[in-house]
């Protein structure tokens, strides 16, 4: 574990400190004194599940949470039939939402056999108040409930809900300046890892509710970010995603402001460190400098997700994406032109009010112009309270999805194309696991983010090697380790 904190010499008699983090080391040795009762009580150990629903960024606050358990002493599991399950929730799209009840109701099932269990909910969801009127109606088996600001004092309020809780114990805060550092991680792989850059955003696309729920923009200063980074390579990482919403607005309001691109040449400096991915990249903040430090670097990977959205101006106007069509075409051919080995990933949403089937056609022919490497599609989900949940002229359902299966098609025949290309090719593969369908063949993935699978055992895992992609398969490789990069 990273970041392991000394909990025996803690004193949990005392009065809690004020200062972070020590206040949550504090209420970790109050758990763990739970931890050891139960166990005692019981003749095992507790166990715990973390259930992560959403981005990457969420992914990384789950291994938090997972760390924080761990430290305390619970056995963390995949078994949702645990002890104390925590869901980190994403409300991004409505479905996001769905699945979490639908999980929930499966989880009072657990609860009702066993009646010790603790049922927590953290996330972006629970930021929504009437999200959070609906778990007190219809979810109150649930014990605790806190949200995105707030993720740091996990320890202090799970200590509320094992000690003296009757009820739901519920924290949520509207918006934080704070970024507590130094609390213990529990990474799911050991050789890769996110880290958090910045959170929250100020961009406030007017489909999307994550500024509502992760707040304003904060950077973290360079030098931590480096620490950490450092740390995690002493730790046997040797590819890290730096994470933010829109990192190419990262370091505008520090005190002594960076840009995106210095970080990035400021963390390609650390010794033993292989590979550097970021996300995500908002296209109207991308400069001319990162591209240039892209090209130059050794270290960055060859893969850009740079969200499209739409590719009608008059939809990205009214998207409040503040670029045009033109304006994307321009920034993606001359990234291509500059990095031609780089992979371009993209999200595009399908349905925004008053899209039309030209609408959709404007986007294909962005789709045909840049031939992305994989694009994600989304059908449009009306989020409460933003912009263009409000919008008159919502698309009805049967046009939406005539619409997305058109482009779902294209986006899918392009992005064949592009993969294949490297057919033949000798690159490098960081192998990242043990394929789950045929053990006797490891999955990674080169640079440009492209799963290779290839014959090998476990103790390739983590390990960069040099593989020939012998035959492509739709968006995968089939290969095999040879001896020299071509
Ligand atoms: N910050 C990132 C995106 C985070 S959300 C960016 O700006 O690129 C990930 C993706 O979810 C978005 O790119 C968008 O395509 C999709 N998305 C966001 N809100 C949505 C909504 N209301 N309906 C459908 N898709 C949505
Ligand atoms: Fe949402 Fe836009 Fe911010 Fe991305 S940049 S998180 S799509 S508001
Ligand atoms: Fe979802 Fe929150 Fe990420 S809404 S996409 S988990 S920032």
């Amino acid at each position: 574990m990273y970041n392991e904190i000394a909990l025996d010499t803690i004193d949990i008699h005392r009065e809690p400190p004020m200062e972070e983090p020590a206040r949550q080391y504090y209420f970790m040795a109050k758990c763990r004194e739970w931890v050891q009762a139960f166990a005692e009580e019981n003749g095992r150990l507790p166990k715990a599940c973390v259930v992560n629903f959403g981005c990457q960024m969420n992914a990384r606050d789950s291994e938090k949470l997972s760390g924080i358990l761990e430290c305390i002493g619970f056995l963390l599991t995949g078994d949702e039939n645990a002890d104390f399950v925590i869901f980190n929730t994403c409300t991004v799209r409505d479905n996001a939402n769905q699945k979490v009840y639908g999980r929930l109701g499966e989880l009072n099932g657990y609860k009702r056999r066993n009646p010790h269990m603790k049922i927590a909910l953290c996330g972006c969801m629970t930021q929504e108040a009437a999200v959070r009127q609906k778990l007190r109606k219809s979810y109150p088996f649930v014990d605790l409930v806190f949200g995105t600001h707030n993720l740091f004092k996990f320890a202090e309020l799970l200590w509320t809900t094992l000690s003296e809780a009757d009820g739901m114990v519920v924290d949520i805060w509207e918006d934080t300046d704070q970024i507590v550092e130094d609390l213990p991680i529990e990474r799911k792989y050991p050789f890769k890892s996110g880290i958090n850059i910045m959170f929250g955003c100020n961009n406030f696309c007017s489909y999307c509710i994550v500024p509502y729920v992760r707040g304003r923009e904060r950077s973290r200063t360079p030098e931590d970010i480096l620490e950490e980074i450092r740390g995690l390579v002493a730790d046997g990482v040797v590819e890290v995603m730096l994470l933010g919403q829109n990192v190419n607005s990262y370091g505008k309001n520090l005190s002594h402001p960076v840009t995106f691109a210095q970080l990035l040449q400021k963390v390609e400096q650390v010794e033993g460190l292989k590979r550097i991915r970021f996300m995500t990249s908002h296209p109207k903040d991308l400069s001319e400098e990162l591209i240039q430090v892209m090209k130059d670097s050794k270290k960055i990977c060859r893969h850009l997700h740079l969200p499209l959205q739409s590719g009608s101006t008059r939809i990205l106007e009214r998207m409040n994406r503040r670029y045009t069509k033109e304006q994307y075409l321009e920034l993606a051919g001359r990234i291509r032109r500059e990095i031609p080995d780089i992979a371009i990933t993209t999200d595009i949403i399908v349905g925004f009010p008053g899209e039309t089937m030209e609408d959709v056609e404007e986007t294909m022919d962005v789709v045909r112009q840049v031939r992305f490497d994989n694009a994600f599609t989304f059908l449009y989900s009306k989020r409460t309270g933003t912009p263009a949940a409000a919008m008159e002229d919502q698309v009805p359902a049967g046009q939406v999805k005539e619409g997305f299966d058109r482009l779902l098609g294209l986006v899918q025949d392009t992005a064949r194309e592009q993969v294949a290309r490297y057919t033949g090719h000798v690159m490098e593969v960081l192998v990242e696991e043990v394929n789950e369908s045929d053990p006797s063949l490891v999955t990674g993935r080169l640079s440009n983010n492209t799963v290779v699978h290839l014959p090998g055992d476990a103790s390739l895992v983590g390990k960069l090697v040099t593989v020939s992609l012998e035959e492509c398969y739709g968006f995968y490789y089939m290969g095999r380790i040879c001896e020299k990069l071509r």
